[in-house]
Parts: C-alpha cells; structure tokens; sequence
C-alpha cells in the first residue's frame, strides 16, 4: 500500500496535504476537483476524525506569461487580474466543502520571499548557471516575448497560428526560435531575435540523486515512478528559470533587473509557504514543522514531470525542505467520453454544476469513479444521475429516512429503549465494526473510490436488516430493530463524512446529535452512539432524485 502511516501512531503525526495550485485565469471545472482537490479533502477530513494533526493548503498559481496575457486582454492590472481568481476559488471550493486551512497565492509577499530564498540558496550552492540565449523581442513593443507572445507555424506539422512553446496539433514542445514565421501575438509584426542572460537550474546534475529518491521511496506510484526513471535515464535537462517579463517574481540579483522567474519555479513551493503560513511556524520553526510531517501533494498525471523531478530537484539543491513522501497522481476527467477541453469549452465549470446540482452530489459521484491511479475516469452525465439515484438516494438516503421516520411517527421522536437483542443485532454490530476498519483502511491506502464502495455495500446490508426486521408489523421487536438502525445510520454518518461533509451533518443532526460530526471522531463510528431515549429531529429525505430536466440544465451549459 503506498501509504504507510497507517493506523498505529496515526494521531501522533502531522500531515502536510497540498492540492496542485489551479491557474489563476479561468474557472475551476469538473477536472480539477476530480484529481486534485476532492482526494486530498478525503484525507483530510478523515485524518481529521482520526484525530490526527493535519494541515490542508492550496494557492492560486498566479504568475507567468498566459496569465500576463489574459491580464492584459482585459486591461487589468495582473495583480488584480489574478486576485479576482482568487477570490472566485475559494468561493467555489468552499461551496464544495474544501476548505483549506490557507488557500494562498503565489504572488503573496511571503511566498515571493520563500521563492527568493530558494533562488538565492541554490545559486550559492552551484546549482544555477548563467547564459546567454536568443530570445524573440518585438521591436515595435519594446518587449522580449517569451513563450505565448509569439504565434507561427509549427516546425514539425506545419499547424498555423500555434504558440511558440508547443504545437496543440502534434502536442509537440517547442525551444525558443523554433517555430517558424513567428509573429508578436500582441501587434502581429514578425519579431527579431536578440540575446538575453538567462539563468537555468542544473537539473541534470541531479539525475543520481533525484534515482536514488524515486528508487527507494516506497509511497510513491509505481507506474509514475517508472516512467519518470525512464525520463532520467534518458537524459534530464537543465531548466531555463528566467523570464524577461514584468510579471512574477523578480530574480533577486541586481544584473538581473527586469527578470523574473518562471512560474514553475516558484508556484510549488508556495505549498511550503502555505504550509508554514497555515500552522504560524517561520524560520526554522517552519523547517522542523515541514520536515516533522508527513508529506502529500496531490496532482494530476500532467504534471508528474514537475513534481516527480523538477520540486524535488529544488528541494535537493536547497537542502532545508524535505522531499514528498506521497504524490498521489490521478488521470484526467473525461466529460461524457471526450477530454476536457478549455479552448472547445468542451467542460462543466464547478459553478455551473453547483447552479442544479448540491455539492454533495459531485463529491460522491467523483469520489465513486476515480480510481487511485493513472487511469482516466469518465464522467457521464446520464450515469451521474443513476449512481445518484440508485445507490444516494434509494440506498443511504433510503435506510437514514425509513429508521428516522418510524422514531418520529411510532416513538414521537424519541429513540426507543431496545429489547433482547438477537443473532442479527449482534450480527450488524460486528459488521458495522468491520465497514469502519475497513473503510478507513482503503482511505488510509488512497483508494477512496473503493472505500465509498465499502461504505455503500455496509448501507445495502443495512437495508437488508431493516427488511428482515419489518418493524412496520410491530412485532415485540420492533423497537430493538429502531434502536439499531438509528446506530447504524450513525456509522454510516461518520463513514460518510469525509465523503459527503454536508448531507452526513445533516443525518447527524436527524439523529438527535448537537454539534459538528467531526467532534465524535472516526473510531467511535462502530460503537452504538445512539442512546435510548435520545431525542431526533424531524427526518427529511437527505437527497433528492436526479432527473433528466436537472441533466438538462447542465447539457446546455457544455461546449
Ligand atoms: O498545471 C497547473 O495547472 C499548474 N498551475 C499546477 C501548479 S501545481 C504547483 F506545483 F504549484
Ligand atoms: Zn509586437
């Protein structure tokens, strides 16, 4: 199992959970919940029922050239541009109930100053060279025009109108001056080339070391793991860290004025900054903090080569931070069996889906369908509204509804005193037990789409009882049969919770609970909570079907 820290101890641990920094200059969709928010919002919640120690960040990645260029498309001020983006994500996320402990920026001046730092440590370690290299500048602006300020045919499959660092017709990467019939993507002239300092992080000088971290690092992927091996044996290459815009952070030397440095220089260790900033640590205190903790970054496969190399390499050369012990990676979301895509807007936009759908529906689902791998999941919009129906409501909802209800309608509200409890109580105390552990377990392991499962098959035996029972007879039984199902959907409450945050709240309340779920803590959950003569609140159903005009809704939303 990749994870290791498991169970024993797990309370005397911190955990460090970092979620890839989303972009600041579109909407968050679909995508980037299902690979790199909900999975470590999973973790955390349950780490956190578990009583461990844990500390949750995201930023938003604010700087580089796309997002100078659609700043400036709007005639915005970057720092404002991307503040505004800030700001929209965490209101998204926290309609979805991922709450971070900080949700940063990157721009923030505590990151900039971490970011500097690190420039500043590696350049004294020897970890940085200096050269000159030609770069287009356009004349009639005044500028260097790096990466996506230049558009032209691409070299290899003659595409028009492709930017100069990649070809999205061949998915080839393009070196500077490579493509062919360039143009300044802001006046349309051809630019010229002139020469520039820049300066490049020695990669490559890291090749062994960076083998040896994949190689003997137990908690990470292995299908990751391997093809990132094969890259390095391959041949790493150094990376250039120098951008000549006025947009990122500036490079901390005084020949360097006017530079800054690549976004995927300082955008990572933002999760550092964050970290630090979460739990009020600075200097060393913050390096005793990181280093003291369990380490998860949660991504998408596209940037395995980022995180698996390039983070760890910096943090070598820096030598303060330690490296990851996980990097949970996760393929992409497909939306009805076709690849999101931002420029065919072929993608739901997590506002868009919160417009029809509650956010506990979205979790679910995705939690359900993605696996802890590379693999790609699908998100069917039809099949969406079936798992929702058929296992949200008529099985979880179901059985919560029907227990509460006989308390109200039979009980006036109040939890009946059980009798001889028989083979079957006993029975569905033992597997109520048995859901907990094993629930946990597959979160503890990272395979929160099986522990879903664990938890909806538990449910699917709790309607099983209920039926054998038949307390609408009004046998002698009757009220043993209440007693247990309220305890059992108590379980299935906690269970539930790092999943579904808000609905298994809600069934806690039903149940007669003040408070927050999360203060009665995970391992309790296979105990009987529930005391006779505990009053419940008025039982609703907790969810509502899905049906085809709410599908609807979100069809007319897509491409
Ligand atoms: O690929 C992306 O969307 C990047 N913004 C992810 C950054 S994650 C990190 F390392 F900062
Ligand atoms: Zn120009």
């Amino acid at each position: 199992m990749p994870f290791e820290h498991q169970v024993d101890g797990l309370n005397e641990r911190s955990y460090i959970i970092t979620a890839a920094l989303p972009y600041a200059y579109d909407d968050l969709h679909l995508g980037h919940i299902a690979s790199t928010h909900l999975p470590p919002d999973i973790l955390y919640r349950y780490l956190k029922l578990k009583g461990a120690r844990a500390t949750q960040v995201c930023a938003s990645d604010d700087f580089g050239t796309p997002i100078l260029i659609a700043a400036e498309k709007e005639g915005k001020d970057p720092r404002d541009y991307v503040g505004r983006w800030n700001t929209r994500f965490k209101e998204d996320l926290e309609r979805l109930g991922i709450v971070y402990d900080i949700f940063d920026r990157t721009s923030s001046a505590e990151n900039v100053e971490m970011v500097q730092s690190f420039f500043t440590r590696l350049r004294e370690n020897g970890h940085i060279s200096e050269s000159e290299i030609g770069q287009f500048y356009c004349e009639y602006d005044k500028k260097f025009l790096p990466d996506r300020y230049v558009r032209g045919k691409c070299p290899y499959c003659s595409a028009e109108d492709q930017y100069s660092d990649g070809c999205e017709n061949c998915g080839r990467t393009l070196q500077p001056g490579q493509i062919l019939d360039p143009r300044c993507s802001i006046c349309g002239r051809p630019p010229v080339m002139k020469t520039s300092s820049h300066y490049f992080f020695r990669l490559s000088t890291f090749s062994k070391r960076l083998e040896e971290w994949l190689n003997g690092n137990e908690g990470l992927q292995a299908d990751a793991k391997n093809y990132v091996l094969n890259w390095i044996r391959d041949g790493l290459q150094d990376w250039d860290i120098t951008r000549d815009i006025p947009w990122g952070v500036p490079i901390p030397l005084k020949e360097a004025e006017g530079k800054v440095l690549y976004g995927w220089f300082d955008n990572h260790l933002c999760y550092i900054t964050a970290a630090l900033k979460a739990a009020g640590k600075r200097g060393d205190a913050g390096v005793e903090f990181w280093n003291g903790s369990a380490i998860y970054h949660f991504i998408g496969k596209d940037i395995v080569y980022h995180h698996y190399l390039f983070l760890p390499g910096m943090r070598l050369g820096d030598g303060r931070y330690k490296l990851p012990d996980y990097i949970p990676t996760r393929g992409h979301l497909l939306l009805n069996g076709r690849k999101i895509s931002r420029s065919r807007r072929w993608m739901i936009t997590v506002r868009d889906f919160l417009e029809v759908f509650p956010p506990d529906y979205l979790r679910f689902y995705l939690a359900r369908i993605v696996p802890f791998s590379q693999a790609d999941a699908n998100f069917d919009l039809k099949e969406f509204g079936e798992k929702i129906n058929n296992e949200l409501v008529a099985s979880i909802g179901n059985f919560a509804y029907r227990a509460l209800s006989f308390v109200s309608s039979r009980h006036s509200g109040v939890v009946p005193e059980p009798g001889v409890v028989g083979t079957q109580e006993e029975a569905m105390k033992s597997e109520l037990g048995l859901a907990v552990a094993e629930t946990g377990q597959l979160i503890e392991s990272g395979h929160f789409d099986r522990a879903i499962k664990r938890v909806l098959d538990f449910s699917g035996r709790c309607n099983q009882y209920f039926q054998h029972k038949a307390p609408w007879e009004n046998t002698t039984e009757e009220p043993t049969s209440i007693f247990y199902s309220c305890n059992l959907a108590a379980g299935l409450a906690t269970m539930l919770s790092p999943f579904l945050p808000f609905s298994s709240q809600a069934l806690w309340h039903q149940l007669g609970f003040d408070g927050p779920l999360e203060e009665k803590g995970w391992d309790g959950a296979s105990t009987l909570r529930v005391e006779p003569g505990q009053r419940v609140t008025e039982p609703k159903p907790l969810f509502k079907r899905v049906e085809a005009d709410d599908l609807a809704k979100v069809n007319v939303n897509l491409g």
